[in-house]
């Protein structure tokens, strides 16, 4: 499976809503794309991007709560919840919510459970900070993230893994080809034999400009893309290098 996938973050209202969902609906009709196309608007514009993607994009939440609900859990959103608005995808484990929320590993897994109970697809996000790759542990942080991440039910239902060097987002720089390729060869190795049907996206920095390149390098299925999303243009260049 190769995918593409647009990660709004906290951006965007109900005019950007309409006018990214409408018009990527639109190409996709017009071109129908090697990749599957999703996109993760904050949750307050999921309906209207579901009405404007008129089914032909995907929609994803861009977090939800490790309980399953309902319940007294203020503020959060449950992955039944995302189903219910039309989704069929769900990020976890951003390294903004690691970072910010201080979200660990097991809370991560605990996500991407519920999100597979609710039937949506969890994309798990792994990925080191600058400082633990200049000290040689890239490999190691990424492969202990997949471990502790990975809901057990996975082996049986699709997850989507995604790539985000901590350093790389939203900072315009991108790991080299080839750490791209040694991090999706030992996220591999982590899926064992669930690896073939599972994707890996790289996600950091991808433009236009950069993804034929990111998106042909061995073990990259695909990649989750931040700011980048935000710009029809520019979100449709990267669909049409995968
Ligand atoms: P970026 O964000 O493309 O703006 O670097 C990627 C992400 O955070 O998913």
């Amino acid at each position: 499976m190769r995918l593409v996938a647009g990660n709004w973050k906290m951006n965007g209202t109900s005019d950007l809503a309409r006018e990214l969902a409408a018009g990527l609906a639109e190409r996709v009709a017009a071109s129908a794309p090697a990749c599957s196309v999703v996109i993760c608007p904050p949750a307050p514009l999921l309906g209207l991007a579901q009405a404007s993607a008129a089914g032909r994009v995907a929609l994803g939440g861009q977090d939800c709560s490790d309980e399953a609900g309902p319940g007294a859990f203020t503020g959060e959103v449950s992955a039944r919840m995302l189903a219910d608005a039309g989704c069929g995808y769900v990020i976890v484990g951003h390294s903004e919510r690691r970072q910010r929320h201080g979200e660990e590993s097991a809370l991560v897994q605990a996500k991407a459970a519920r999100a597979l109970e609710a039937g949506l697809v969890p994309i798990i996000c792994v990925g080191e900070t600058l400082a633990q790759r200049e000290a040689g542990q890239a490999v190691e942080v990424v492969s202990t993230q997949v471990r502790e991440s990975l809901p057990e039910a996975a082996a049986a239902q699709t997850v989507v893994l995604a790539y985000e060097p901590v350093w790389a987002i939203g900072s315009g720089l991108t790991a080299t080809l080839a750490d791209i390729a040694e991090i999706h060869r030992a996220v591999g190795a982590v899926l064992g034999p669930i690896r073939a049907r599972t994707a890996i996206l790289y996600g950091g920095s991808v433009k236009p400009a950069n993804a034929r390149e990111i998106l042909t390098t061995e073990g990259v299925d695909g990649a989750l893309v931040g700011g980048a999303s935000l710009k029809l243009d520019d979100f449709w260049g990267i669909v049409a290098a995968a």
